[in-house]
């Protein structure tokens, strides 16, 4: 029998890419954004690696909320890197927001030291060798720190085929999930996947 849902996740919808730049498409990914910012409740002294960070809206709001917290944000498009750098310059001058044009995968970044980790819509953990990335980011996860995974879908089916993909792929490697999600016009889905490193057993 049918389940009604997509045989595999078929990544981002359009709306979810950085290459439009009408009005329409801008209102959307500030919404997002307010999301994402909103579902990781950033703390002022929290240590955060964004992974694809675009064009850096993201960044400008979780070091809105610093105090002594600080965001690395990484971006392997030169093009995304510099629009991100400008839009967010008073942040990097107080030492808030560090941007980086670099893959995820030859990044120099600290072991044990970030208490959130996130992407959005970043095709990391559903292409290529998204186990060994899964991996890598455990291990920079601070004692305590979390692991949140956000896509946008244009369909409920298309995004609980994603959070689903997620979830199986953030638990072989360890990590307790949580899903949210959350709907808003034009039928688009925004989803959450929140990944807690399970302690090994001693
Ligand atoms: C669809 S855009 C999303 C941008 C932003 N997160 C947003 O929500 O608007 C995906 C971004 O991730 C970046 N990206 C994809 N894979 C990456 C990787 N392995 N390491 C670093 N950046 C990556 C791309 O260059 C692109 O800017």
């Amino acid at each position: 029998m049918r389940s009604g849902l997509p045989a595999r996740d078929p990544g981002p919808s359009r709306t979810g890419t950085a290459a439009s730049a009408d009005a329409p498409v801008r209102a959307t990914a500030a919404h997002r954004q307010r999301w994402v910012v909103e579902t990781m409740a950033v703390a002022p002294d929290d240590q955060v690696l964004e992974i694809g960070c675009g064009r850096g809206a993201a960044v400008s709001l979780v070091a809105g909320q610093f105090t002594t917290g600080r965001i690395v944000a990484i971006d392997r498009s030169a093009t995304m890197v510099r629009i991100a750098t400008r839009r967010n310059l008073s942040h990097i001058s107080a030492g808030r927001a560090e941007i980086r044009c670099v893959g995820f995968d030859s990044a120099n970044l600290p072991a044990d030291r970030f208490t959130k980790i996130f992407a959005v819509n970043v095709s990391l953990f559903w292409l290529g060798d998204a186990a060994q990335q899964v991996a890598r980011i455990r291990s920079l996860l601070a004692p305590g720190g979390r692991l949140y995974v956000f896509g946008e879908r244009p369909t409920v089916a298309h995004a609980t085929a994603n959070l689903t993909a997620t979830e199986l792929l953030l638990a072989s490697h360890g990590f307790a999930t949580t899903r949210s999600s959350a709907t808003r016009g034009q039928g688009q889905v925004l989803t959450c996947v929140t990944g807690t490193p399970i302690a090994a057993q001693t």
